[in-house]
């Protein structure tokens, strides 16, 4: 039989065990599609005596993850501790500096120091890859390195954190509110240790920026993304959002404009027909926009143990193939810094929910200010939540009352100031909800 892939594995957690029970279940398979079999060898994690679902002797313990990464029985070297510095920073360079191709996991690694390690990597000749590290167990990241090489890339959207559109689903489906449906994403094991990184989209952001890179051969810079999260969405937006004809879903977008690139994260409004907006649960979907050719979507699972072995087991079999390809697709130095599309320049529909006083005037107010900044209403509609209780009279008591406004493609400079100009007024009470609406 050929020579193994001998694996050394760093991180025993959710996703390294599951990558050891992917390789031995899966041991037939690989050995077919690769003419070679794949052994994990040796292994090191933070705690040793911990409690796992693996035999832990019928691998070689090694206490440092740098050591394991340098090791000579070794081939390759897993990654799945997590976390932008060491130990597993450390690890990931000592592989690659003496030779040794790495598989990472590593969303945050790959974020920070994506362009370094790809440098390091291309130094080296030997592979850095890095399927799992976003979007799961979707495929994305061979399909923008390997499948659409003939193709110019406009945008690249989607929904790349499973913890938040959970929630979103769950609020809008069974009517719950965010704080239940998030400790139930704990409880289903899909959210960070620190949760506020997936609801305040800093998980997204991570991901989007490792794939706005492949797509747009920029270097990796989640600094150069407009970040904001879902946890001002109440079920009031979702329900509006519904009755308009639209969802709401937390994306990452990467769009090429004439202002440069444009990165952001946001709470977004997608019309109910598109595919992304089917995508429900703690299912992924990221769509790809090419010069030409109709938009790809690939949906699929983003979070978990399985989904992600699936990713890290996949890049295996190309190390045990003999499969080269630079890491995000082109050479370190054909990749360019970022030029950044500044979010003011952005154009889009708005859907706008404001607290508006109900009394003569105010909607002219409103009205007067959009008009000043030549933003164009597709719709606005006036709630009278307070008459329906009979608390107050409408019209007459001044009491606050929701107005939902849906604009035509108009700038976010134009709805920042409108809405500053709004609030300067004191037509309004607290501070008025802003959902983008992407195209699609
Ligand atoms: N917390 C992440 C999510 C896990 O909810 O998608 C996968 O990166």
């Amino acid at each position: 039989m050929a020579e193994p892939l001998k694996v050394g594995l760093a991180g025993l957690g959710t996703v390294g065990t599951a990558v050891v029970h992917l390789l031995e279940r899966g041991r037939d398979k690989l050995l077919a599609r690769c003419g070679r079999p794949i052994e994990v060898v040796a292994v090191s994690a933070r705690v040793r005596g911990k409690k796992r679902d693996i035999e832990l002797r019928k691998f070689r313990w090694v206490e440092d993850p740098s050591v394991l990464a340098t090791d000579p029985a070794i081939d390759v070297l897993v990654e799945v501790m997590g976390g932008a510095g060491d130990p597993a920073r450390r690890a990931v360079e000592a592989a690659l500096a003496v030779g040794k191709p790495v598989v990472t996991a590593n969303k945050a690694l790959l974020a920070r120091h994506g362009h370094k390690l790809a440098v390091l990597a291309e130094r080296h000749q030997v592979q850095l890859n890095f399927e799992a590290a976003a979007a799961g167990g979707i495929p994305i990241v061979k399909t923008l390195r390997e499948g659409l090489n003939g193709d110019a890339l406009t945008r690249i959207y989607g929904i790349l954190n499973g913890t938040c559109n959970y929630i979103l689903s769950r609020m809008e489906q069974d009517r719950l509110a965010f704080d239940d449906c998030l400790r139930e994403a704990q409880r289903l094991g899909y959210a960070e240790a620190d949760p506020s990184f997936d609801v305040e989209g800093h998980d997204t952001a991570q991901k989007l920026a490792i794939l706005a890179s492949l797509a747009f051969g920029t270097k990796v810079d989640p600094g150069a993304i407009y970040v904001e999260g879902i946890s001002s969405i109440t079920l009031a937006d979702l329900d509006a959002a519904g009755e308009l004809g639209y969802r709401v879903k937390l994306l990452g977008v990467a769009v090429k404009t004439e202002a440069g690139i444009e990165q952001r994260v946001h709470p977004t409004m997608v019309r109910k027909d598109a595919a992304i907006a089917q995508v429900m649960g703690a299912t992924n979907a990221v769509t790809v926009d090419a010069d030409g050719l109709a938009p790809v979507t690939l949906v699929g699972p983003g979070a978990g143990g399985r989904a992600t072995a699936s990713a890290v087991v996949s890049d295996l079999a190309d190390i045990a193939r003999g499969v080269r390809t630079p890491p995000f697709g082109r050479p370190a130095a054909r990749m360019t810094a970022v030029r950044k599309a500044p979010m003011q320049r952005h154009e889009g529909g708005y859907y706008i929910r404001l607290l508006a006083r109900d009394r003569p005037g105010t909607a002219a107010t409103i009205a007067r200010r959009l008009a000043q900044q030549k933003i164009s209403l597709e719709s606005i509609v006036q709630r009278h939540e307070t008459a329906a209780s009979g608390a107050s009279q409408p019209g007459r008591s001044g009491a606050p009352v929701p107005v939902i406004l849906i604009t035509y493609a108009t700038s976010e400079d134009a709805v920042r100031k409108a809405l500053a100009a709004v609030r300067r007024d004191r037509v309004i009470s607290g501070r008025p909800q802003v959902i983008r609406i992407e195209k699609n």
